[in-house]
């Protein structure tokens, strides 16, 4: 019988076809690693806010501690976000005209909120508690970055489950003595955790990584 195709062809037609699925599994494997990388999680990408407001001049320089405007940040699962009277507090004195701060001057006359823009959002399923951490030893730091020296404040890490179940399966080696967890800048050493909180987290390490515990 004669060949439908020649040879060549044949051979040609396999080839394509071992091509077109090394480029599928590719695609695969690079959408892999780009969902697992920063930029897929706006990592470092800053949010268009309403006012230009700069942490590296308000915490860094002036170094205001991050609870005067964060107030809640240790006794409730949000940290709080500042009312436009927080910053008249200051702005009623310095740069009392400028334009920048327009938007805080009409939210004091109106009686309404700044409506700043998220950087950090969890899905609504997932469950965080900021007082949870930072009255046990996790500093905004490790979290959060060194948000004393950012002009516009962006995120560091991804806060994927990922990222919150590394430090849930041996929390210790991330832990700071309770006075450093609003310092910036601070090396922590072994020395500095007693053996018996290290002793609590690993039996602890179960209950954190249930499933559970961040989605109730
Ligand atoms: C003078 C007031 C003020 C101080 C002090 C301050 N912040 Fe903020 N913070 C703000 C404002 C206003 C925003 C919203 C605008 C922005 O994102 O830059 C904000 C936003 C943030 C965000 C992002 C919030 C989001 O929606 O994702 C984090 C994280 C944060 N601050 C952490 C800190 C930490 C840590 C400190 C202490 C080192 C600190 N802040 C000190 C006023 C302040
Ligand atoms: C264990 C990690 C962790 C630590 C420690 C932490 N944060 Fe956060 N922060 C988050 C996460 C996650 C979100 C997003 C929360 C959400 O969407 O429910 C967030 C959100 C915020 C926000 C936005 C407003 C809000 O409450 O959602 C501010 C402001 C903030 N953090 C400030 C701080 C400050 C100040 C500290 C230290 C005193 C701190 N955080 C410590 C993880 C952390
Ligand atoms: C404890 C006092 C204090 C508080 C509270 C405060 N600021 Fe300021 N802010 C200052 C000082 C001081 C400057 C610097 C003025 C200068 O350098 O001329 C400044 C500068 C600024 C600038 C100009 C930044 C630039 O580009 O140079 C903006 C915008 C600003 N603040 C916004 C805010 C907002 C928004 C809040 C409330 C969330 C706030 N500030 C709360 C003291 C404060
Ligand atoms: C750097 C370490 C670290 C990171 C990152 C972290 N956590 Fe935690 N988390 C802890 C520690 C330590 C505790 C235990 C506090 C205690 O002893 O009660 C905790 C406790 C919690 C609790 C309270 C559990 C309970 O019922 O007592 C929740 C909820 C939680 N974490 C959610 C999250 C989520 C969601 C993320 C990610 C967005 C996250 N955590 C990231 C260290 C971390
Ligand atoms: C320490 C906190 C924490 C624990 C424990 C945890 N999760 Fe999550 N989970 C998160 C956070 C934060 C997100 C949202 C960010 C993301 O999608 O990675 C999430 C997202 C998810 C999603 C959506 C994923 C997606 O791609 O949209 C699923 C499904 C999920 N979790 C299932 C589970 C199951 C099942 C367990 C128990 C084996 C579990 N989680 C334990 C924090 C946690």
């Amino acid at each position: 019988m004669a060949q439908l195709f020649e040879q060549r062809h044949t051979t040609m037609f396999r080839v394509g076809i071992v091509l077109v699925l090394l480029a599928a599994i590719g695609a695969v494997i690079m959408g892999y690693f780009w969902s697992r990388s920063g930029s897929a999680w706006n990592v470092g990408k800053p949010a268009l806010q309403p006012v230009p407001f700069r942490h590296d001049l308000h915490a860094g320089s002036l170094r205001i501690d991050c609870r005067y405007c964060h107030s809640n940040v240790e006794r409730t699962a949000g940290a709080g976000m500042p009312s436009a009277h927080t910053c008249m507090s200051c702005h009623s004195q310095v740069w009392v005209g400028a334009s920048a701060l327009e938007p805080v001057r009409s939210a004091v006359a109106l009686q309404q909120p700044i409506e700043w823009t998220s950087v950090h959002r969890l899905p609504p399923f997932a469950f965080f508690h900021h007082a949870a951490h930072v009255t046990k030893g996790v500093a905004c730091e490790t979290c959060h970055g060194r948000v004393d020296q950012m002009a516009r404040t962006v995120k560091v890490h991804t806060l994927s489950m990922g990222w919150c179940l590394d430090c849930h399966r041996d929390p210790a080696p991330h832990l700071r003595p309770q006075n450093a967890v609003l310092a910036m800048g601070y090396e922590p050493h072994d020395r500095d955790l007693p053996p018996e909180v290290r002793a609590h987290y690993r039996s602890e390490a179960r209950r954190l990584t249930s499933c559970s515990t961040c989605h109730r």
